[in-house]
């Protein structure tokens, strides 16, 4: 058992739990840092992670929390914000960033992994991509921090939000599928390798004030990855491109929709292909696995998953 530690914040998603999981089981002590524990019981089974909660944003709970660790990682991000200004998006990412990065500081830690998002850039056309690029900023420039930065495409596993929320939609009982930013690209890499590359990075000197794009070994239009999702679910759907004109409106009324299942930052996001243009995964020495095969068993095993729920709803205990 090593004594080294790790904090993470936003460590509590889809990304964290994966990685907490494998932090762990490399000997290492997690402490994560939640805006709310009670949501996060499931973590707590592994005897190395501590869940600690309270007020991300305050500089002395950071401090006190980031004293006595070997590295940060920060998975902070969100997709959406509550208004429309960009207000939400600059306090989760940059404010964040740099308080996260001041209390390491103070702490005397050096070691911080930054997650970003592959396209992430100043001249962006959302707000989640600009903010994004801004933090990465922070990182780049502080004093006595051996930063590390990671840009994945959009990222697909067991739990995801993106392979998973496509397979539920589709199964709507609706004739047509209407898809904006049909021809939008984007190259899924999966939790593993993603996971993978930070758990490589973190001991590796040579990584210090490196910047990683992490991408699948296949790119898809949105159009071509949803039609493939339906097939693979034996489903005959008609994809129905939706003018980008017309995706504009439908995303600026989904604003107002709680909890914005499409927005429109996501519309802008979508403006950009997410394709890497540098392998960061053959870098790191990760040779991932075919994105289509990966897809094809994620919705076989929850198909099963659904099938089995239904056989126990249907059956008497
Ligand atoms: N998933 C993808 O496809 C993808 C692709 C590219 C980049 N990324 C980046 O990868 C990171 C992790 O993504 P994920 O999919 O794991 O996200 P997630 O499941 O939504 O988890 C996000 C985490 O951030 C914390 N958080 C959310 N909103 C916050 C706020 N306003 N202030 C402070 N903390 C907040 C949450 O912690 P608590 O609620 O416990 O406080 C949660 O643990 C993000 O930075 C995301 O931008 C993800």
């Amino acid at each position: 058992m090593s004594d080294r530690t790790i904090c993470l914040l936003g460590g509590t998603g889809f990304v964290g739990g994966h990685l907490t999981a494998r932090l762990a089981n490399d000997g290492w002590r997690v402490r994560l840092l939640t805006r709310s524990a009670a949501r996060h019981r499931a973590l707590k089974v592994l005897p190395t992670v501590k869940i600690i909660e309270g007020d991300v944003y305050s500089p002395d709970f950071l401090r006190n929390q980031v004293d006595g660790c070997d590295a940060v990682i920060n998975l902070v991000g969100i997709l959406n914000e509550r208004g429309r200004d960009g207000k939400g998006f600059e306090r989760a990412h940059v404010e964040l960033t740099g308080k996260a990065i001041a209390a390491c500081q103070a702490a005397g830690v050096r070691r911080f992994l930054q997650m970003s998002s592959l396209k992430a850039s100043p001249e962006g056309p959302s707000h989640y991509l600009r903010t994004k690029a801004e933090a990465e900023s922070i990182v780049r420039r502080a004093q006595n921090i051996d930063g590390t930065i990671m840009q994945p495409s959009v990222i697909f596993g067991p739990d995801d939000s993106f392979v998973n929320r496509f397979a539920t939609l589709i199964r709507l009982p609706i004739p047509v599928f209407p898809l904006p930013r049909d021809k939008a690209r984007v190259q899924p890499v999966y939790i593993s390798d993603v996971v993978e590359a930070f758990a490589r990075s973190i001991d590796n000197p040579d990584t210090v004030g490196k910047t990683y794009q992490l991408g699948g070994p296949e790119v898809y239009s949105l159009k071509e990855l949803v039609g493939f999702i339906a097939e693979t679910l034996g489903l005959r759907r008609r994809l129905l491109p939706i003018p980008d004109g017309l995706a504009r409106i439908q995303a600026f009324l989904m604003d107002f929709v709680p909890g914005k299942p499409f927005s429109t930052d996501n519309y802008k996001s979508l403006l950009v292909n997410s394709i890497c243009e540098s392998d960061g995964l053959e870098k790191l020495g990760i040779t991932p696995v075919s994105t289509r095969l990966l897809i094809q068993r994620q919705l076989s095993a929850r198909t099963g998953r659904r099938r089995l729920d239904e056989y126990r709803r249907q059956t008497p205990a």
